[in-house]
């Protein structure tokens, strides 16, 4: 159901945001109704009445004075709490998504199924599947917006944002770009078209293929032009760097101490600027990449990676 502040909620994420919505709202309105309310009453009750009036003297009310800070603080902590679980649930998918990279581009959007070698310009998914989109931008800042789902995230180049819906149910949500890009930003526009399971499939089949899927490039890229298997291996044997089996997600511990995961960031980041993040035990001996691969190689290379961590665990 939607109401007059919200479209009807289309994703299991509206679940971070709407209660948490109409409470700020309720709890604001309640305030700033009852502070005009008050002010009114004392413009009238407390109103200057001959010219010659003193101003009474004043004391501190040191019981209202603590509940003035005292309540608002307690709010403003719960504000926060809420928030940040809301934050968080919309930003960390489910361990089953389904993955789609989304590109913005002055002034589209694509989406690309990477283990299918399929790419479009309207985000197709099947109902009751959680969808993980990792985006970044060719160009400009961009953000993507779908309201029915009340996910919303900045779209930056060099750089990969993750947010998660699932729909439930088939039906098209509009998508909307919601950071000034430019000439078109207004009509940076597409649609979210969830469809049942099998109709989901059978367009994926229908389909053409762009080439080689982004694993199957990042495959070709390790073992080719790439060379990193020289150092790496996809077996989990200890070469002069760290094997890429089962790595992406793990926890990883540097050489100065610090705690990582094995994300999208981090796998760009090594290929760029190695020397940055340093796994703890291995040498500093990898040549960065910057200038060498371009964005789409090096998201190939990732959902390479991403694809050897999804193996069943032997
Ligand atoms: Cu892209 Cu505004």
């Amino acid at each position: 159901m939607g109401s007059f502040w919200l479209p009807p909620a289309a994703s299991a994420t509206t679940d971070a945001v709407d209660p948490i919505f109409y409470f700020l709202l309720y709890l604001t309105s309640f305030f700033f109704f009852l502070i005009i309310a008050v002010t009114f009453f004392f413009i009238v009750r407390y109103r200057k009445r001959s010219d010659n009036q003193k101003t009474s003297a004043l004391h501190g009310n040191l019981p209202l004075e603590i509940a003035w800070s005292v309540i608002p603080a307690i709010l403003l902590v719960v504000i926060f709490v809420w928030g940040f679980n809301g934050f968080m649930a919309l930003h960390v998918p489910p361990g089953n998504s389904m993955d789609v990279r989304v590109t913005a581009q002055k002034w589209q959007w694509s989406f690309d199924y990477p283990k299918d070698g399929v790419s479009s310009t309207v985000l197709k998914v099947p109902a009751g599947q959680p969808v993980r989109l990792t985006m970044s931008a060719v160009d400009v800042l961009h953000s993507f917006y779908v309201p029915d789902f009340r996910i919303k995230a900045d779209v930056i180049p060099n750089r990969y944002t993750v947010l998660w819906f699932q729909a439930d149910r088939p039906g098209s949500h509009q998508v909307m770009c919601a950071e000034y890009c430019g000439r078109d930003h207004s009509r940076m526009l597409t649609k979210v078209e969830v469809v049942p399971e099998k109709e989901y499939r059978d367009w994926l089949a229908g389909q053409k293929k762009s080439g080689l899927s982004l694993v199957d490039l990042g495959k070709e890229i390790f073992a080719g032009k790439g060379g990193c298997k020289a150092c790496h291996s996809v077996d989990g044997s200890r070469l002069v760097g760290p094997s890429v089996k089962g790595v992406y997600g793990k926890e990883e511990t540097l050489a100065d101490g610090r705690k990582i995961t094995v994300d999208d960031e981090y796998i760009r980041k090594s290929l760029m600027n190695p020397m940055a993040d340093i796994v703890a035990t291995y040498p500093p001996a990898m040549p960065p990449y910057a200038g060498r691969l371009d964005d789409e190689e090096v998201n190939a290379l990732i959902e390479y990676l991403k694809s050897l961590a999804d193996q069943p665990k032997e």
